[in-house]
């Protein structure tokens, strides 16, 4: 896997050291990553749920057909299963491009998906950037809704979110919508729990970066030098997950032809996970060229569904 292999080259050599979050999701990553959005103390998985099986209805009313869905990171396929059935109770069909960089997401989702007659299924294994420009590409004549569901837009920071959805925007038409799920602001004690669960789950998929350099680019990281850490940054608005090397020690990655040397305490930083107020949500896609006409709050978990259209530039 040459692209791991050159993304860890750089990575490892930038200050902080680095491993970008897209290498999470092996087989393996991809499952713990589903029992995570199971824990008690994870709730965007089952609050976005919540909210599509109420919502979803409404949220493809304004679209005509025929209408074409494309899910960024589609996951294990739930989410759009609970559009597809929003969609069958209205007796509408829909094209349903599914995008994700992981197999298993793929092969769960078309399951998912198998069981609907009104449904016809394009998976593309790819990247976000690439698998939107392929579903545009391939386009039908009637609308196109872009689903970005789970906060993954979090995983971005903000100059890059801003990039990203000024390239769904690009990647749309007038008439077109963009449905967005994304975490909100709430107490650091919560947030902690989320992505430092007392199970381990959470820090199981992230060493499993470290599992799976061993594994695919023969490097010999020793899991048990090196810990999961997650910490709010409020000023950032941001959980932020690091590995933190618990000794001085050097690590090969034979594949990669890389030895990197790791202080007592260095971390390396994995992910972070931005947090956001429903403003923030409105302000974000306003300032992609998206317009706001709904949003639907959970309360309790505090996570929002928001749901932009692409206006006539006229
Ligand atoms: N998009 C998810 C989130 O930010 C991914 C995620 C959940 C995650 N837990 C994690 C990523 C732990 C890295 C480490 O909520």
């Amino acid at each position: 896997m040459a692209g791991f292999a050159e993304d860890l080259r750089r990575d490892l050599s930038l200050v902080p050291k680095q491993i970008q979050s897209k290498y999470l999701y092996d087989a393996l990553g991809s499952c713990l990553f589903e029992a995570i959005s199971r824990l008690p103390w994870y709730r965007i998985t089952r609050a976005e749920g919540r909210l599509l099986s109420r919502w979803a209805g409404q949220a493809v009313a304004p679209l005509a057909d025929p209408l074409t869905l494309v899910e960024l990171g589609c996951g294990n396929g739930e989410k759009i299963a609970m559009l597809a059935e929003a969609l069958r109770s209205r007796r509408r069909t829909v094209s349903v491009h599914l995008i994700d960089i992981s197999q298993t997401a793929l092969d769960q989702s078309e399951r998912q998906l198998n069981r609907f007659e009104h449904v016809s299924i394009i998976g593309h294994r790819t990247t976000y950037e690439d698998g939107l420009r392929d579903a545009a590409s391939a386009r039908g004549r009637g609308p196109m809704l872009v689903l970005f569901l789970g906060s993954n837009i979090g995983n971005f920071d903000p100059p890059a979110s801003h990039e990203f959805l000024s390239e769904i925007r690009r990647a749309l038409r007038p008439g077109d919508a963009l449905l967005l799920g994304a975490d909100l602001v709430k107490p650091e004690r919560d947030l902690l729990l989320a992505y430092d669960d007392p199970l381990g789950v959470t820090a199981a998929f992230n060493k499993n970066l470290l599992a799976r350099a061993n594994v695919e680019l023969h490097a010999d990281f020793d899991l048990s030098a090196f810990r999961h850490r997650a910490v709010w940054n409020p000023a950032e608005s941001r959980v932020e997950m690091h590995l933190v090397s618990l000794r001085a020690q050097e690590v090969s990655i034979a594949r990669a032809d890389l030895v990197v040397r790791f202080e007592r305490g260095e971390p390396i930083w994995t992910e972070s996970s931005y947090k956001y107020t429903p403003e923030r949500v409105h302000a974000m896609g306003a300032a992609a060229g998206f317009r706001a006409v709904e949003q639907w709050v959970d309360p309790s978990a505090k996570f929002a569904l928001t749901l932009f259209l692409v206006e006539d530039s006229r």
